[in-house]
């Protein structure tokens, strides 16, 4: 299986990601969650990426890129794929197609902007293994803690609610044209492109999961 979780800010792709991994026993290429390491290790990269990440915009596409087309090289990813957060761009969407990625779906998540800051506002991160929990949707079992390690959760730098608004802008021009491509593309090589999945992210976190094997049975 190799899939694009295609959605905004706070739709739930890690969440779901999560799920879809251990189902098809694929490797998650989260952008953000490998940014999040870099700005952590402090490497060049990490350097470049962490005020870009902090104000909410996005980081360059060549680096993007570059950074995905290393990771796919590694041998856990000829089982397949799953990909969050990225493509972001239509140049990204292009290098991808350029370099001759195979892609069987891509599933849009769709949730509406107005539930979206309460999601983003509540959510809390394990940073070393890239859970989430949600104080009032997802709580972990002991306030504030990995449910796995015990260790101490953190709201991530970009989830004030300011830079919220900016992300959700940023997706809007940015991101959300990937809809019209995949869609586009889908129609008209529907034998050559990836099927194109849309779900609504509105529910439990399980009935979405439920959704979301279900779009890619069929
Ligand atoms: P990234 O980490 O990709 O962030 P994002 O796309 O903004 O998405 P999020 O991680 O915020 O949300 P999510 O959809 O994963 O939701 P989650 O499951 O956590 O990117 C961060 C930054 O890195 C970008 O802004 C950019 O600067 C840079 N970047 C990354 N990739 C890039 C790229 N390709 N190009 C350029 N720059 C890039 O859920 C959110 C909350 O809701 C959680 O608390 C969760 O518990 C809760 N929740 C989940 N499901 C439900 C539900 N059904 N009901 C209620 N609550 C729920
Ligand atoms: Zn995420």
């Amino acid at each position: 299986m190799r899939l694009i979780l295609l959605g905004a800010p706070g739709a739930g792709k890690g969440t779901q990601a999560a799920f879809i991994c251990q189902k098809y026993a694929i490797p998650q290429i989260s952008t953000g969650d490998m940014l999040r390491a870099a700005v952590k290790a402090g490497t060049p990269l990490g350097l470049q990426a962490k005020a870009v990440m902090e104000s909410g915009g996005l980081v360059s596409d060549d680096l993007i890129i570059n950074l995905v087309k290393e990771r796919l090289m590694q041998p856990d990813c000829e089982k397949g794929v799953l990909f969050d957060g990225f493509p972001r761009t239509i140049p990204q969407a292009d290098a991808m197609k350029a370099a001759g990625v195979k892609l069987d779906y891509v599933l849009e998540i769709d949730v509406p902007f107005s539930d979206i800051v309460e999601r983003i506002s509540g959510r809390r991160s394990h940073p070393a293994s890239g859970r989430t929990y949600h104080v009032k949707f997802a709580p972990p079992k002991i306030e504030g803690k990995d449910d796995a390690t015990g260790e101490d959760l953190i709201q991530r730098e970009d989830d004030r609610e300011a830079t919220v608004q900016k992300r959700l802008d940023v997706y809007s021009a940015q991101t959300r044209p990937l809809v019209d491509y995949y869609r586009g593309w889908a129609e008209q090589e529907p034998a050559k492109a990836p099927k194109y999945r849309k779900i609504s992210g509105v529910g439990s976190v399980d009935e979405i999961t439920q959704r979301a094997l279900q779009a890619l049975s069929n």
